[in-house]
């Protein structure tokens, strides 16, 4: 696949939001992504050239970050957090069953192209531990079995939620999100009671200056 004008008209845009252009770089490679699956290195020489830094440079940035990925991505991007909180509720189990079930190992894609599987690190969302990610839509209150099936319904090309309610996309869908493009998303569900429970404790203690 080649970087097309259009996506070129894109980085550019992305470009136009920043007072200089190379503070887009991470957005742009997130477009890269969004249309290639991965960070090729064609993205690389095309973002090079439009913020004028040189490949070396663009390679040092998209070799740092983990989001970035140097190769091809499969449909959907299975994340397990194997973090303390979640290995210790069963993160480390579920890694186990869904590594066996994909017969994929840390960031390897199945041979079908469907799955790439990684061990993430904490997603910051420890009190739904153990969690997955799908595409990083959260998973919350993982078990191995429901794990499994949220497989199985991505590989039966069922329509699927995250537990927090968000539409599950694909992979390159929600690279063009975080790049920075209008999803018509916004109002989607992002956090629970759970998640606000620590913030409306804190809340409630001080209320009246307490
Ligand atoms: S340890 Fe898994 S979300 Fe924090």
């Amino acid at each position: 696949m080649t970087i097309s004008e259009q996506t070129k008209i894109e980085l550019r845009e992305l470009m136009s939001r920043y007072p200089q252009s190379r503070s887009a770089l991470l957005p742009m490679l997130h477009l890269v992504q969004s249309v290639e699956g991965y960070v090729s290195q064609e993205g690389i020489e095309v973002c090079a050239v439009e913020v004028g830094l040189s490949t070396a440079e663009v390679s040092a940035v998209a070799s740092f970050y983990t989001m970035f990925k140097r190769y091809p991505v499969g449909k959907h991007h299975i994340g397990v957090c194997t973090n303390s909180m979640c290995a210790l509720l069963g993160g480390d189990n579920i890694w186990r069953t869904l590594s066996k079930e994909l017969d994929a190992g840390h960031d390897e894609t199945t041979a079908d192209s469907m799955f790439t599987l990684e061990r993430i690190e904490c997603q910051a969302a420890c009190t739904h531990a153990p969690v997955m990610t799908v595409n990083w839509e959260f998973m919350d209150d993982m078990t191995e079995q429901k794990a499994a099936q949220v497989v199985s319904d991505l590989r039966a090309g069922k329509d699927l939620q995250a537990t927090r309610g968000a539409k599950v996309r694909t992979f390159k869908d929600v690279q063009r999100t975080i790049a920075g493009f209008d999803d018509g998303l916004v109002d989607e569900p992002s956090i629970d009671a759970s998640m606000l429970a620590g913030l409306n404790e804190f809340k409630n203690s001080t209320k009246g200056g307490k």
